[in-house]
């Protein structure tokens, strides 16, 4: 019997990351190669065109899962019946601004979205924020959609916790799919603490501690965290933008794992409500290493967390709690 059809909503989708993502979720990439999909695309009016071209090519690409696109640029209209929710829209920091004036327009776009959202997508919508600052963003939905509960909000730090599978996977020459375990922890920011305490490679012996077989702390305490933490940046130098194709890539594995579920023995990381698990204040959207069933995510527990650990962990959730500081502040 085929499935009922999944409506998925993405914003910003005449964007980069939109341009490389909505193709992906027609495919089957994010929801199964059986699920069959309608795609709706919100977008501000100035690039309502652009978006239009979007929908065009999706047309043309004759997607056999794609069941219908709506484009627009009504937010009501676009969020309207949604089963999944990616938030990709979002006003990006411009040369010459202010911190707190990227972050008063982006609470503005979330704490009008998050009412869309709340009055007119399905029951149970999971939605992923995905725009900068993404943890923020996502708290501010949450804070602003008071009957989705909490639990189906989260934001991307995916992106973070494959790139740490891949430098480990370069490092040791190893296939990336045979690597797992890695933690981001925190923010989606150059303060996210990428550990690998807990990571471990499948080898021909059986799964080994990352640890035992880089065997270089300093590399891994060091150049790792920070190669990481800043790749964002170092994207943009080399491509002069930012990364779209990971990004997209990242949002699919992000949605495929929470609705799909992780394999037996493997945790992911994603920006969730944070309950007070390792001692992270409750309130705000921190990346925690999780695992899915039946479409529900469960924080990993009782993972030990050594003193080097634990003072990353503080930094990036004392940056969070500036965040939302900010953020309030530009509410009132
Ligand atoms: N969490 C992550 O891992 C991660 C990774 C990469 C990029 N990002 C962030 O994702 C966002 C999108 O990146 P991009 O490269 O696609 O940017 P982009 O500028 O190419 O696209 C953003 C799109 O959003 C649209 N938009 C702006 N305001 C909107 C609104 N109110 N409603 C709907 N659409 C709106 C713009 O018109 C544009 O088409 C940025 O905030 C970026 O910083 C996050």
């Amino acid at each position: 019997m085929a499935k009922e059809l999944v409506r998925v909503l993405v914003t910003g989708a005449a964007g980069q990351i939109g341009y490389a993502l909505v193709p992906m979720i027609a495919r089957g990439v994010m929801l199964g190669s059986d699920q069959p999909v309608i795609l709706h695309m919100l977008d501000i009016p100035p690039a309502a065109e652009a978006l239009n071209g979007v929908k065009m090519e999706l047309v043309d690409a004759a997607f056999p899962l794609l069941k219908g696109v709506v484009a627009t640029t009504d937010v009501v209209e676009a969020c309207t019946g949604v089963n999944v929710a990616v938030m990709v829209g979002g006003f990006p920091r411009k040369e010459g601004m202010e911190r707190k004036d990227v972050m008063s327009k982006n609470v503005s776009i979330y704490k009008s979205q998050a009412s869309a959202l709340e009055q007119h997508a399905a029951p149970n919508c999971k939605v992923l924020v995905v725009a900068n600052p993404a943890n923020t963003n996502a708290l501010i939905l949450k804070e602003f959609a008071p009957s989705i509960p909490a639990k189906n909000i989260t934001c991307l730090t995916r992106l973070d916790h494959n790139r740490a599978l891949g430098q480990i996977s370069e490092r040791l020459n190893v296939q990336v799919s045979d690597v797992k375990n890695a933690i981001i922890w925190g923010n989606h920011s150059s303060t996210q603490y990428p550990d690998v305490n807990h990571a471990s490679v499948k080898t021909p012996s059986g799964e080994k501690p990352v640890r035992e077989l880089v065997k270089d702390d300093g590399w891994l305490n060091g150049e790792f965290i920070t190669t990481v933490q800043q790749r964002g940046a170092a994207i943009i130098k080399a491509r002069k933008l930012s990364s779209a194709l990971s990004a997209a890539s990242a949002a699919c594995d992000h949605i495929r794992d929470w609705v799909l579920g992780t394999p037996e023995g493997t945790w992911v990381s994603m920006g969730v409500y944070s309950d007070g698990s390792y001692n992270v204040p409750s309130g705000l959207i921190y990346s925690f290493p999780v695992t899915c069933h039946n479409g529900d995510w469960k924080i990993v527990q009782g993972l030990a967390i050594d003193e080097f650990s634990r003072k990353k962990l503080d930094l990036t959730g004392a940056e969070l709690s500036e965040e939302k500081e900010l953020a309030y502040s530009c509410l009132s």
